[in-house]
């Protein structure tokens, strides 16, 4: 066990675009267990952009962080003390846990993970969070068909590379929006995607309309604002959008005007549906077991791409905004 017990916390609240000197690191006592609470010692920490809301942005559903607090998110973790009946030292746990080398818990939200079954890591990535809301968000919403058109936007992170190759996997035409050259690459080598097309290059819509030659059934949106608008004019008869995320929106004080969507969606019957994956908590395993299967056949691939030490955390964090990982970023804090 290490000596220290490093936290990460908000020191100010950011008005506009995230930086890293909005967060801190102080020194903290790693915690004692006192009865039925259980030490974890963090091994994975993994930054999501909905954090963003809870620094400064409405956050109506779960409330903003306080500062000078640590910030708190999913980690993965040994346990290393238990003073808890359903926890024993040398248990590897996913829980709701504090960005710091230690945490305290009284159980509540933990659940063991097998280090044998599955890399642990992928309890935060492609078999947790960001694939249940790739799954749900393209099945459930989108309800893909064979030889239908899905766009995918923020195409090369943890959601939008697994949409489209689980659109792929039905028998898709599937189209990337993405920020870089590189990312392009991956989305057309790794993840098989029919075409990608970079956002930031003047061309853009030119591109999209392209790429999207018979127009487009579903739209799985990760990022809004101007990057999504010219979708709207692509949508085929009964296209579907599922709402996921709004990222080019989290960093901005006000939200941007953009043009008027409902008379292009009220012309083609389509659907919106903005949702948030917790709300398909309960039928998580059947979706972790299906897409464990197309895993081992090779026909889902994911990257991690893992930064390690807990003072990069802000730094990962950021990144997720200047759109600097691919595929499912996380922090090492321990082996
Ligand atoms: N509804 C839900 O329950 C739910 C659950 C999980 C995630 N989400 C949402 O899903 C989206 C993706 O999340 P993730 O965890 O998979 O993150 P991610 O895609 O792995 O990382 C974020 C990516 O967003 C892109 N991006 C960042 N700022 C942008 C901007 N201003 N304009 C355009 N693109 C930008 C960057 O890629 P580029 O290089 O391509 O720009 C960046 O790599 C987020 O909007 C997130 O809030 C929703």
């Amino acid at each position: 066990m290490s000596a220290h017990n490093q936290q990460v916390i908000l020191k100010s609240r950011p008005k506009e675009m995230i930086s890293i000197s909005d967060f801190a690191l102080k020194q903290a006592a790693i915690p004692k267990a006192a009865d039925g609470q259980v030490v974890i010692q963090s091994l994975y920490i993994t930054v999501d952009p909905y954090l963003r809301d809870r620094m400064s942005g409405n956050a109506l559903q779960i409330g903003l962080f306080e500062l000078n607090e640590p910030i708190n998110g999913a980690v993965i973790g040994k346990v290393v003390e238990s003073k808890h009946p359903g926890f024993k030292s040398g248990d590897i746990v996913i829980g709701h846990l504090e960005w710091a080398d230690y945490s305290m818990t009284e159980g509540e939200n933990l659940s063991k993970l097998d280090p044998l079954q599955k890399p642990i890591s992928t309890a935060v990535g492609i078999l947790g969070m960001p694939g249940m809301t790739a799954y749900f968000g393209l099945l459930d919403i989108g309800k893909p068909k064979a030889g239908e058109t899905v766009v995918v936007s923020a195409a090369a992170g943890a959601v939008g590379s697994a949409v489209g190759q689980m659109a792929k996997i039905k028998g898709c035409h599937v189209v990337g929006i993405t920020g870089s050259d590189e990312k392009i690459a991956y989305l057309l080598k790794e993840c098989g995607f029919d075409a990608a097309v970079n956002y930031k290059k003047k061309d853009y819509v030119e591109q999209l309309n392209k790429a999207c030659s018979k127009g487009v059934d579903i739209y799985f949106d990760n990022v809004g604002g101007q990057v999504s608008d010219p979708l709207f004019n692509l949508l085929n008869l009964y296209a579907r959008i599922p709402l996921c995320g709004q990222i080019s929106q989290y960093n901005k004080s006000s939200s941007e005007m953009g043009p008027r969507i409902l008379w292009p969606l009220l012309s083609k019957s389509a659907l919106i549906k903005g949702f948030f994956v917790d709300d398909y908590k309960k039928q998580y395993p059947q979706a972790i077991r299906e897409m464990a299967q197309w895993i081992k056949e090779g026909k889902l691939k994911y990257r991690e791409q893992v930064v390690a030490g807990i003072e990069n955390l802000p730094k990962a964090f950021v990144g997720l905004f200047k759109g600097e990982n691919i595929g499912k970023q996380l922090v090492k804090i321990a082996d």
